[in-house]
């Protein structure tokens, strides 16, 4: 039996990873630590809460204090760090606790995980950190960071950070980094999910600016797999890009968004775009599929109609989340847009 840690394992990739994981590695523990921030959500883990080999533990990745006593208490032979603030839009309006989570919080993590021993320490990434493509071309691993918004910023730094822990310290590390995911349970501050949520009330869908910017989409299993395989077999000290090879406009995505839910276009409001608002990522996988025989098995258009299905039938979930708090989060980011 192997112990890891999970950070951020009540959110959109964290609980699908660790679903993913207690399904399919039954020699792997899971220690799972969360904060329960706005869009950690122990509703995401229902069915797994109790399961005999994961461990809830509610907290901050920048508690060092906690962190010894995790480590203290399991051996944990490897950490996969996804806990973040993670949405762009949040970040314009406010960077502080990006700051705080993404970079303090992973430098905290990374200090605690070397004076504990741990052997593997993955931090998961995005494609935000390379910036903004033209229209030709694809990030590859070697493309240099150039993050524009405060969230990518935050993100590159954590990542600076790890490389830094490897090359100083030794410490064996993977980054990965990959490109716009979608699937169940993802907070519906994002695009996908805002949108069906809006249309299956029949509410105007808020696409930014001429909605032409790109983004290339992956379904979250993809990348969940990804991650795994990069845990268990990526080298040392190495960034895996990860990507659905699924570019599509925001424009073609609403669309087909309103057309699997039999609702009409012109439902689509254009409004004020997102300041400094990147406008194309595509991501270059070949290093992921060369060294660790992983790709994007889910097609997008197949898995955009399954995370439709599946929003309708957990009209439940999406309730829930979208009651109290996400009200006047909506109100103030769309208001006057
Ligand atoms: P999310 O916002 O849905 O989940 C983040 C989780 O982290 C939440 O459960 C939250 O409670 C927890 N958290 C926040 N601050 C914390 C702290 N200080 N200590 C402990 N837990 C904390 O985000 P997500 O979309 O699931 O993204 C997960 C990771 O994947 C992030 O690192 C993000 O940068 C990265 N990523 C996301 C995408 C995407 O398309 N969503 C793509 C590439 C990379
Ligand atoms: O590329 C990976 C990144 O993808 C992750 O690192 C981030 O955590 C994740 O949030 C996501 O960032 P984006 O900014 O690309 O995702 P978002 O869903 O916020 O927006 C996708 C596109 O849709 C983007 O071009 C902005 C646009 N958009 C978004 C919202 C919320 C709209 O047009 N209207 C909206 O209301």
């Amino acid at each position: 039996m192997q112990t890891v840690m999970i950070t951020g394992g009540a959110g959109f990739i964290g609980a699908n990873l660790i679903r993913f994981l207690l399904e399919s590695e039954t020699e792997v523990e899971i220690v799972n630590l969360d904060k329960l921030t706005y869009s950690g959500n122990l509703g995401n883990l229902t069915e797994v809460m109790e399961h005999p080999r994961h461990c809830f533990v509610k907290g901050d990745i920048g508690d060092r204090k906690l962190l010894r006593e995790l480590f203290a208490k399991h051996r944990i032979a490897g950490i996969l760090n996804l806990a973040a603030e993670s949405h762009v839009d949040r970040s314009i309006d406010d960077a502080a606790v990006f700051v705080q989570t993404n970079v303090l919080g992973t430098q905290a993590l990374l200090a605690e995980a070397m004076a504990a021993k741990v052997e593997r320490f993955l931090q998961v990434s995005t494609d935000e950190v390379y910036g903004s493509l033209g229209a030709e071309g694809k990030f590859s691993e070697d493309t240099p960071l150039s993050p524009n918004s405060p969230y990518s910023a935050s993100k590159a730094g954590a990542d600076l950070l790890v490389q830094a822990c490897h090359h100083t310290y030794g410490l064996n590390t993977v980054i990965t980094r990959c490109s716009n995911n979608y699937g169940p349970y993802q907070f519906p501050e994002k695009m996908i999910p805002l949108m069906i949520n809006n249309a299956r009330q029949g509410l105007p869908l808020p696409v930014y600016g001429d909605g032409m910017q790109v983004r290339d989409w992956i379904h979250v299993l993809d990348h969940c797999r990804a991650i795994w395989a990069a845990f268990c077999r990526g080298r040392s000290g190495q960034v895996y890009n990860i990507g659905g090879d699924s570019e599509r406009t925001n424009l073609e995505v609403v669309r087909t968004i309103l057309r699997i839910l039999g609702q009409p276009e012109s439902l689509i409001s254009h409004v004020r775009d997102r300041l400094g608002h990147d406008r194309r990522y595509a991501i270059d996988a070949s290093k992921m599929e060369r060294e660790l025989d992983w790709r994007p098995a889910v097609d997008f258009e197949t898995g955009l109609a399954e995370t439709v299905n599946w929003y309708r039938e957990h009209a439940d979930w999406l309730d829930q989340v979208v009651s109290g708090d996400y009200q006047n989060y909506y109100r103030r980011m769309y208001e006057g847009r």
